[in-house]
This record gives C-alpha cells, structure tokens and sequence, in this order.
C-alpha cells in the first residue's frame, strides 16, 4: 500500500485538502459534481480546517459536492452533543457552502424495524450519485475502517454492526464512560468502501502504529479489515513518524 510519511497532520492535511480542492474544481469545469465519503473522529478535522480555510480565502466552493459519511452511532439522536450530524456541522458543513440536500449521514435516530430498508437506500443513493471519488478514512484500533469491526466480511454493504469492545474504550473519553457508549453503530460496508474510486486513510500518532502494520504489512484478514484496503489500487495512506515506528 502506498505510504506518505509527513511531518505532522497539518502538513498532511494541506496535501489531502488540495487533492479534494482539484477534483472539486477540475470535476466543476466539465459540469460536474464531485462525491466525497468522509469520516468523523479526530483524523480528518486538519483537513476539514484546511478546506474551510480554502472556501474562505481562496474560493473554494462546494455548491457542486456531494457527501456521504461513513457512519453514525446508533441509537443516535442527530441532536446529541456526540452524534456524528453535530461532528460534522462543526467541523464543516457550518463553515462552507454545501447545500444542504447533498449531504447524507446515516441517520442513528431510526426504529430498528426501518433500518435495514434505509441502509439499501443508502447504497442505492451513493451509486445514482455515480459512486463516491474520494473516500476519506481514518483507522481504529480494532483495525475498523468505518465501524467494519473485525470479521466484517468483504462483500459487507450498509448495515448495522456491534462496536468491538476497543472501539467502545476509545470512545470512552468522548461519551464521560464506556457504558455510556452505544453499542451499535450503522456503517456502510467494507464493499461500500471498496467502491470508492480513491482512498485516502491517514493515520496520526503512536496509538495507531501497531493497528498500521498489521494493515499494511499483515495478510489480507476480516480481522484486520482495514487490510482489505490491500485489494483496492487507488489507495494513499499519511502518517506521520510515530505512527510509523512498528513498520519493518
Ligand atoms: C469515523 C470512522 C472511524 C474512525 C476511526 C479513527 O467516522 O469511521 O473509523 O476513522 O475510529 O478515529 P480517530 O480519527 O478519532 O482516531
């Protein structure tokens, strides 16, 4: 997998903004809207600063962006000072000008009985969107991509999964205590991911780096799913130097 060893997230980010920032104008230029999947937790918010300071200073705009995030905890009130709907109004949708319309976030607040239906839907509205461009990723500790905790299968679309018990520890500090974490969360699916014409995953920090070898340097296992990234050939990882240190 191909691997960018920066400096530090800004750094990082500023690559990662500019790459969004060219697709946007170049896709915009031929009449075009441009899909990005993007992710919430602590990895994308340099880029999210990035491209908020692009709209404001340089003009970027996002009138022709599409998005769909990865996931939302579930059950989940969009209200909810932890819901990924507020994450993403703060970090970014507050600060450029999306419409509205076009942007997706699975919705954590549905009965169970609805689920399963809302999630086909929400397949089906990333591909008559013509697929996703970029796919912004993060990677948890469990080895997730999105919330596919290990044994995610593949093929695995939009759906509702269990939180591995180390995704619920890391959560911890954001809900004040691990029983106050949801146990569930809705994800699109290791496949959903797949689709994606690009991906870009970074990883931050000495917390990430045995989670990173064993993406990179480990067979392709369902119990490391992030490792299926291996089967994809438009993949970029950023790291930066203590995120690296357990790579040979
Ligand atoms: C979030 C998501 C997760 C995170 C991962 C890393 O939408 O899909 O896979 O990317 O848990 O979280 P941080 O970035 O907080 O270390």
């Amino acid at each position: 997998l191909p691997l960018n060893i920066v400096e530090g997230k800004e750094e990082g980010a500023k690559e990662i903004a500019s790459i969004i920032a060219d697709l946007i104008k170049e896709k915009e230029a031929q009449g075009k809207k441009t899909v990005l999947g993007l992710a919430t937790g602590s990895s994308p918010v340099m880029v999210y600063k990035e491209l908020i300071r692009m709209h404001n200073e340089d003009n970027l705009s996002f009138k022709n962006v599409v998005t769909f995030n990865l996931d939302e905890y579930y059950p989940m009130s969009s209200e909810n000072k932890n819901s990924y709907v507020r994450f993403m109004n703060e970090q970014l949708f507050d600060h450029i000008d999306i419409p509205k319309d076009n942007i997706h976030i699975p919705d954590g607040s549905l009965p169970i009985n609805k689920i399963e239906k809302y999630c086909s839907k929400y397949e089906k509205k990333i591909k008559d969107q013509g697929g996703i461009d970029i796919q912004l990723l993060g990677i948890g500790r469990s080895g997730h991509i999105g919330f596919n905790e290990p044994g995610s299968a593949i093929n695995s679309t939009t759906r509702i999964v269990k939180l591995d018990p180390i995704t619920i520890a890391d959560a911890a500090k954001d809900f004040g205590s691990e029983k106050s974490v949801p146990l569930r969360a809705i994800t699109m699916g290791i496949s959903t991911i797949l689709n994606a014409r690009k991906i870009i995953l970074t990883a931050w920090g000495k917390n990430k780096s045995v989670i990173l070898k064993k993406m990179i340097e480990e067979p392709v296992t369902t119990k490391v799913p992030a490792s299926f990234l291996q089967l994809h050939d438009e993949v970029t990882i950023y790291a930066d130097e203590d995120a690296t240190t357990e790579l040979s």
